[in-house]
């Protein structure tokens, strides 16, 4: 069975990323085709970068990055649920993306962005980085509105046409990853 993950995007105390999150992680584990999980990356307590070498090389010398890469290693593929902080993804996801390196690589992602703007921003500016990775990341995608879907900008509460959004993207994840299995297991 495919594993997916679902990759919570915000550290923030009283972050909405939870609410977000495990409302995805809901509709998700109504499907049959793949496994989930909800990966918080607060729990991880990942600092800034402190590797020597590239996440390329694959050499870690810090715990913390080998229980991530761990984690991370087992999943076919990614949901990111991500925050729009400055036009841009957040800091802490971004940061923990950079940790690793061929744990990403040929498998598939999709997005949940949130924010004033849907999260468009955030999530392109993610597409830039999973190019880099090679990650394949599907068309379809979420955008939450702080106007629409929530309610005084922290109380989530999803319009109902939402629900077929996540689905549609899920739909996509799911194929993709499935798809690029060729390769990963040409690597292994
Ligand atoms: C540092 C910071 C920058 C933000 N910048 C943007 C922005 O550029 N565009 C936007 O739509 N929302 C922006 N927001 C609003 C966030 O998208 C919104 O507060 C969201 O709930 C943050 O996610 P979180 O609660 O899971 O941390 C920003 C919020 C913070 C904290």
């Amino acid at each position: 069975m495919l594993k997916i993950a679902i990759v919570m995007g915000s550290t923030r105390p009283g972050r909405n990323c939870e609410a977000v999150s495990k409302w995805a992680y809901g509709i998700a584990q109504q499907r049959k085709d793949a496994d989930f999980e909800l990966v918080d990356i607060a729990k991880f307590a990942l600092p800034l970068l402190d590797e020597p070498m590239p996440a390329s090389s694959g050499q870690y010398s810090h715990a913390h990055t080998r229980t991530w890469s761990a984690k991370i290693a087992t999943f076919d593929g990614y949901v990111f649920v991500t925050p729009e902080y400055n036009h841009s993804t957040s800091a802490a996801l971004k940061n923990a993306i950079d940790f690793l390196h061929q744990e990403w690589a040929n498998k598939a992602a999709g997005f949940i962005g949130y924010g004033s703007n849907l999260g468009a921003r955030a999530v392109e500016h993610l597409r830039l980085v999973m190019a880099s990775l090679q990650v394949a990341t599907v068309t379809a995608q979420v955008g939450l509105s702080m106007f629409t879907d929530f309610e005084h900008f922290s109380v989530f509460k999803p319009v109902a046409a939402q629900e077929q959004h996540v689905t549609r993207m899920l739909d996509q994840v799911i194929a993709w990853s499935g798809a690029l299995s060729v390769l990963r297991s040409k690597r292994d």
